[in-house]
């Protein structure tokens, strides 16, 4: 395996004060200062306002918030059980595009009910909540380095990639999903540039992508969001790597479909219009083989985000309107390929991705009500 390293541990379960610890990813760069809470309320106060961010931290932090309120309840089992459902139900809709996050807190809930079943005691329910929580942390980092190995062989020497948002350590844990590829690669010695786009209106890319591939010697340049398809046509970019927030997985033709940050769809259709492969990179955790397009809600964040820079500079006109969707949907026929922990597919995604989904080791599986299931 390359030698690729965690620099950081975005998300974790203190054992001693019994509560969740978090990177605050809304002060990077300015300050790395980690925050705890032991109260469900701030956490969903921190995913909302992402100090907790991206689809497979969201996963953990679901199941870190579900197992911590298990773990805060009385030791009766059906007190456990109840809160775990209430309040895991109330954190699953925190934010609502990122599959991972209601998957982390169903996980949880799977656990303590399949443990009630068992017969165990409330305190073993309970250790059996928080240790499914830190497996699922434990799983979400050797994927991020599985990606990194299969995606890896896609970079070469001269790469000029494209990236958007921050689909690194702070949103994947590990090695991050977009950049395991990239560190995978620059762990072999393969030499390439990295351009990450603003990512406004919150600069995810700008503040956080430049930040982990800085630390880790990689060349990288930050470029405004206008700025992508001209850089991209002068600069001979020979590869945009986006992570995904929800990818559609299933038998119909909506299958492969990606959702990921504002942004990507029009990285995307550049890409195509100059010849340029666009990837995705992103854990089969983040596949949903449940929903079709119809279902899937994108998440409209507060106008002030627009309206002004970072909660400072105003920089729209009073009275005049803005909207401010936080994720975009790319459809299947714009991405080359999609790397997950255990394969690499390709289109069409109506059977590459559940024949996936089939194969060992895929965190989710298809159902019976999988869309376009053929009978
Ligand atoms: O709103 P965020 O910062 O949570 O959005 C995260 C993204 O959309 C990232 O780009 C990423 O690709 C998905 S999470 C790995």
């Amino acid at each position: 395996m390359s030698n690729v390293a965690t620099f950081v541990v975005p998300i974790r379960w203190d054992d001693v004060s019994e509560e969740i610890v978090w990177l605050d990813n809304s002060r990077i760069p300015w300050n790395e200062v980690y925050t705890s809470s032991k109260d469900l309320h701030r956490l969903i106060t921190a995913i909302q306002g992402l100090e907790i961010r991206g689809a497979p931290i969201l996963g953990e932090a679901g199941a870190y918030g579900t197992a911590m309120v298990a773990n805060n309840s009385p030791n009766s089992n059906d007190q456990i059980l109840k809160n775990a459902i209430e309040q895991g139900d109330l954190l699953a809709a925190a934010r609502p595009t990122a599959v991972n996050l209601g998957w982390g807190v169903r996980k949880i809930q799977e656990v303590i009910r399949s443990e009630i079943g068992k017969g165990s005691s409330a305190p073993d329910v309970k250790a059996a909540a928080i240790d499914c929580a830190k497996n699922i942390q434990i799983d979400n980092v050797s994927a991020t380095v599985k990606i990194g190995e299969q995606g890896k062989t896609l970079i070469h020497d001269g790469d000029v990639l494209v990236t958007v948002c921050n689909a690194g350590t702070l949103a994947c844990d590990g090695i991050g999903t977009s950049t395991a590829p990239m560190r995978a690669a620059w762990a072999d010695g393969v030499r390439f540039r990295v351009l990450t786009t603003y990512t406004a209106p919150l600069y995810q890319g700008a503040r956080l992508t430049a930040w982990e591939l800085k630390k880790d010697g990689i060349p990288v340049q930050v470029i405004t969001d206008n700025m992508a398809g001209h850089l991209m046509r002068e600069e001979k970019a020979t590869a945009v790597w986006a992570g995904a927030d929800r990818i559609l997985g299933n038998y119909s033709e909506e299958s492969g479909t990606v959702y990921n940050k504002i942004g990507t769809f029009g990285l995307s259709l550049m890409a195509k219009e100059l010849g340029v492969k666009m990837y995705v990179a992103a854990p089969t955790s983040t596949i949903d083989p449940l929903h079709t397009v119809a279902d899937v809600r994108i998440e409209q964040r507060k106008p002030q985000e627009v309206e002004t820079l970072f909660g400072g500079t105003t920089v729209v006109p009073k009275g005049v309107g803005v909207i401010n969707p936080a994720f975009d949907r790319t459809p299947p026929s714009l991405v080359s390929a999609i790397v997950t922990e255990i394969g690499v597919v390709e289109f069409p995604y109506s059977s590459s991705i559940p024949a996936l989904l089939e194969s060992e080791g895929s965190m989710v599986k298809l159902s019976h009500d999988s869309p376009g299931k053929r009978q």
